[in-house]
């Protein structure tokens, strides 16, 4: 093997074992670079005779020729692998199941509060709201419970901070006083003025925390007040809501005597399930009574004309009951698990 072959030779090793493209640039300027090997042979030409001159260029052109295809094979193949093992590193496995589209869903609250104001509007109430920072005299003062009444301390209530006139409302009761501010207004001088009948769900707030009570949890308020409304009239309708809420006639509905400053006579009202994990246990779900005379006088509404019922249901409890959930917490810790089983 001559000088040139042995020059083709080592630089096609020394490409090949080049392993990235900054070693193969360096193996190339040591063989076609400005004082590289090839380049030498090219600069010892001018020592030559011509006639060997033309003869000896020529083999160093092929041999200059063979170095660069070498080069050029070494590029592309360099090129290859780090694109194959980009490719390798980027592997997707197009196998996998997807994620899918995640569907939401009502809270199971929310379905509660849409299914009571669906059966109350379905025989004549109208579902109004409050606002949930309330004035002192709205939540207690109207609703026959003024200061220093011992019935205050019924309630562990969140003031304001530096407030004592406004809180967070501990029950729905003061809308009971905004409606009937309103209707009276919106009816003045109508003789007799009409039903009032109104369905008020909202969040309440109470310091007490356990597994049955959330510092924050909802109340629907409902209140009917007419001329002739009686105590009758309060055990009809929320005994014919229960029984529709549950979807069972064979319900077991009690009014047991009980006090509260805004009603007279004033009752809790438990419902008993036939059969099941509860069979034949009370269990309390509201609280009710004829609106106090001195409540309907905060509303402007004359007591010796007018009477009506009131009642304050607890939608938490009877979602529990409904869906069998067993602690209160689960409905507002905002976990999917337990959410989506409500979809
Ligand atoms: N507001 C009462 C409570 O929170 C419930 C209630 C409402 C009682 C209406 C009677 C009438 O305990």
């Amino acid at each position: 093997m001559d000088n040139l072959d042995q020059l083709v030779a080592n630089a096609r090793a020394a490409f090949a074992e080049a392993a990235n493209a900054a070693a193969l640039e360096q193996a190339k300027a040591r063989f076609l670079g400005k004082s590289g090997l090839v380049t030498e042979q090219l600069k010892a030409l001018g020592a030559l005779a011509p006639e060997q001159k033309r003869e000896r260029g020529a083999e160093v052109n092929r041999a200059k020729a063979s170095i660069e295809a070498a080069l050029t094979g070494r590029r592309e193949a360099l090129r290859e692998a780090e694109l194959a093992a980009q490719l390798e590193a980027e592997a997707l496995d197009v196998t996998l199941p997807g994620r899918g589209a995640a569907s939401g869903g009502l809270h199971p609250v929310s379905r509660t509060l849409e299914r009571i104001e669906r059966l109350f509007q379905s025989i004549g109430f109208v579902a109004v709201d409050g606002p949930e920072i309330e004035t002192d005299w709205h939540n207690f003062t109207a609703l026959n419970t003024p200061e220093n009444h011992p019935a205050r301390s019924m309630h562990d209530t969140f003031y304001l901070e530096g407030r004592e006139d406004v809180l967070l409302r501990t029950h729905t009761s003061p809308v009971q006083v905004r409606a009937m501010l309103a209707h009276v207004e919106r009816y003045r001088g109508q003789d007799p003025m009409p039903d009032l009948r109104v369905i008020a769900p909202g969040r309440v707030y109470r310091v007490d925390s356990d597994a049955t009570h959330s510092p924050m949890f909802h109340q629907v308020e409902g209140l009917w007040i007419g001329e002739r409304v009686s105590f009758a009239d309060l055990k009809g309708v929320v005994a014919d809501f229960l029984r529709k809420f549950f979807e069972t006639e064979s319900l077991k509905v009690r009014f047991r005597p009980s006090f509260f400053p805004f009603t007279e006579p004033s009752a809790e009202i438990d419902v008993a399930f036939k059969g099941g994990a509860l069979d034949g246990r009370w269990l309390e779900v509201a609280g009710c009574g004829m609106v106090h005379p001195n409540v309907l006088r905060s509303g402007n509404i004359d007591p010796e004309r007018y009477t009506g019922f009131a009642f304050g249901f607890g939608p938490d409890r009877l979602t529990m009951l409904r869906y069998g959930v067993n602690d209160l917490r689960l409905f507002f810790e905002g976990d999917l698990r337990f959410l989506s089983q409500f979809r």
